[in-house]
Order: C-alpha cells, then structure tokens, then sequence
C-alpha cells in the first residue's frame, strides 16, 4: 500500500527531486509550498499542492489533521548564506521559528517521523575537514545557525514526544534530475554552478569570484558539490532509518535520541576556480570570471565525512564526479534558459 507523506517545500529544487522520486516509487505525497522559490511546474502530474505559508498554522493544522502521515519531510525555509548575514532575523525567525511551530504541530496530530533539510552550513568555518557529524557545530552564518536550532528542536521532540528525526546536512547541492524534466531555477540566483554556466553561455556578465585570498591552495572557497539526485535518495535511506524494523543496523551510540544526523557530500572538495574549470571544460568554452571582495559569512572550506550514512545505510552517491555533476546542470539550463517559465 502507497505510504503518505507530506512534503513542504517540496516545489522547491531538492524537495521536488524527492517528490519525483517518492512518486516514481508509488508513494502518495503532499506538497506544502508557498512557491515564494519553488515552482508549479517542478511537480509530477497528480501531486497535490497546497499552496500557503508555513506561518499559517491554520493551514498546516488542517493538512496534518488529515492524519495517516508517514512522515514528513521539512524543505520549506530560506537557504542562502550571504542574504542571512544581511537579515538575520528574518532567517532566524522564518526557518527556525516556523520550522520549530511545525514540529510542533507534528507533534499534535501524530507523526511519527520528520526528516530535516539541514545544511554543512552548521559548521561554519570547521576546524576539521572532511568534516564528521560529531565535529563541532560553530555556525558561520545566521541561515547555519537556524537550521541548527531546528536540529536541537528535533533532539528535544525526540526526547520529550518520541518523534524519530532524520537530519540530513546536505553540503553543495548541485546538478540536475539525469532524465532532464527537473533543474535548478532561483529568482535570483546565487549558486555558482547555474551562475558559471550561464556566464559560459553568454547570458550574465563575468562571474564574480568571491574572495581569492582564502588559505586555500588557489585562493578561492572549497566546497563539496553532491548531486540533487543523490541527496533525494538519501532521504529514503533516512526513512527507512526511522521506520520500525527498517533500523537493525543502526548503532545506537551514534544516533541521538529517536534518529539519525547524516552529513551527505561526495567527500571531495573542489575551488571555485576548479568549478569554473570543469563548467568550462562541459560547455566548451571559458567561463568569464573576475575577482571581488569576499562574500560575508563564506567558510573557506566545507568538505563532508560521508562516513556514517555509507556505514548505517550503504549511501553510495551515483554522480560523485563534479563533471557529471556539472553536465547535468549544464543540460537543464541550457534546454531552460528560462527555468520553469513561471
Ligand atoms: N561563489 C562565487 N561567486 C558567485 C557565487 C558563489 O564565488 O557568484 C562562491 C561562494 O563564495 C562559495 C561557493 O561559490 O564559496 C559556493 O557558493 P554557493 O552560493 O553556490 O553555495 P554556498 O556554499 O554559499 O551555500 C550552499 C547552499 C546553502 C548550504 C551550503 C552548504 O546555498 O544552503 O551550500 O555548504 F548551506
């Protein structure tokens, strides 16, 4: 029997790759979205969509006394570094004071189980790298910091109300859905990949290079790009992880209270220059580029362990090489060069 779940956020760039995946699998789903950034379009054909604000608690009351949730899985929140350090309180109180009425409410009617967008961005700038869950969380950034409190919301919603959390820390989202009907389309963008290859296209004036004087060994940020397809997956893992039954591998000192935290990247650091370089090397041609002052709130390097997922679950990502990665990016912009047109 199809299982249910609620998605919020779930028109956005990764929730609707997991909407397509759950969908592919026969599984019933419901996205919550306000499409503030996510797009109509961007959902399989017979998804129903609930448009309204994570603030309506109106709203989300009535979804979720609806009952009969076999999970839910949170996208919903606003997701960039630079525009955190400008409005802080917005991002403080958008994802972690919403995010935190939603477990909340979850709590209320029932579910059992919640699985989390987080981000590496709860590391900041991370002594250690690659980075394991367990290493000190200093976020850099308001946006890092509100999603850590909605961690710590789960841990007491685990403790207190035995809801069984999945938090997955999703390092450098990028690339697109391989059959091509998915993309990444923010208005405006901010991620270096889509603003790269549209730089290679001729669509955008040069790239900025923010900052080429961090102790880097060319001077630019590392990050660690894990493909959109392999972060929606891992999802599932994280599902099975918090099913009954589905958990006897689990190793009960390394999970907290009621679930599991999951760093998930590709375990490679690449630069911002090694990212234009591989663009460059998909599209055929250079990708203009300049330097500029460094961008308030980037941690020079963030690279993943992507050990305990691959102990706990067998995550193996399917698109690890950053060109693979960039290729499909590459073919969704170019076959959209105005995303979904909405
Ligand atoms: N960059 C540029 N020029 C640009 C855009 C980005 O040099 O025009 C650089 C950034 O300074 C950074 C790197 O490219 O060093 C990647 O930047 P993105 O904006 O693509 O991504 P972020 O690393 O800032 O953040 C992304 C997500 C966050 C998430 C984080 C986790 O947007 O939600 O990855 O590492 F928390």
């Amino acid at each position: 029997m199809a299982r249910r779940f609620l998605v919020t956020g779930g028109a956005g760039y990764i929730g609707s790759h997991l909407v397509a995946l759950l969908c592919a699998r026969g599984e019933d789903v419901v996205v919550l979205d306000n499409l503030s950034t996510g797009h109509r379009a961007a959902l399989p054909d017979g998804v129903r969509l609930v448009v309204a604000e994570l603030a309506d608690q109106a709203a989300v009351d009535g979804l979720l006394a609806e009952g009969n949730w076999d999970a839910v899985f949170h996208f919903a929140a606003l997701s960039e570094v630079g525009a955190s350090m400008r409005e802080p309180y917005r991002y403080l109180l958008d994802n972690a004071m919403l995010g935190t009425q939603l477990i909340a409410a979850c709590v209320r009617h029932g579910v059992r189980r919640f699985v989390l967008s987080s981000t590496a961005a709860v590391f900041g700038s991370a002594a250690v790298s690659p980075i394991a869950e367990d290493a000190p969380i200093d976020p850099g950034s308001p946006y890092g910091e509100s999603k850590h409190m909605l961690e710590r919301a789960l841990y007491w919603a685990g403790r207190i109300d035995g809801l069984h959390s999945g938090v997955l820390r999703y390092f450098n989202a990028a690339g697109a859905d391989p059959s091509g009907r998915l993309g990444e389309d923010h208005d405006p963008e901010t991620h270096l990949i889509p603003l790269a290859i549209d730089a290679a296209l001729g669509r955008r004036p040069p790239l900025l290079v923010f900052g080429t004087d961090y102790a880097t060994p060319d001077g630019t940020c590392i990050r660690d790009y894990v493909h959109v397809a392999d972060l929606a997956e891992a999802h599932l893992l994280a599902l099975d992880h918090l099913t009954p039954g589905g958990d006897q591998n689990r190793d009960p000192d390394r999970v907290h209270e009621g679930g599991v935290t999951w760093n998930l990247g590709t375990e490679t650091g690449h630069s911002v220059l090694e990212v234009l370089q591989a663009v460059a090397r998909v599209a055929g041609r250079p990708v203009p580029h300049e330097p500029a002052p460094r961008r308030p709130g980037d941690p020079p390097v963030l690279v993943a362990s992507a050990r305990r997922i691959r102990a706990e679950a067998g995550w193996q990502p399917r698109h690890p090489a950053l060109d693979d990665i960039v290729r499909t990016a590459f073919a969704w912009r170019e076959a959209h060069p105005n995303g979904y047109g909405d």
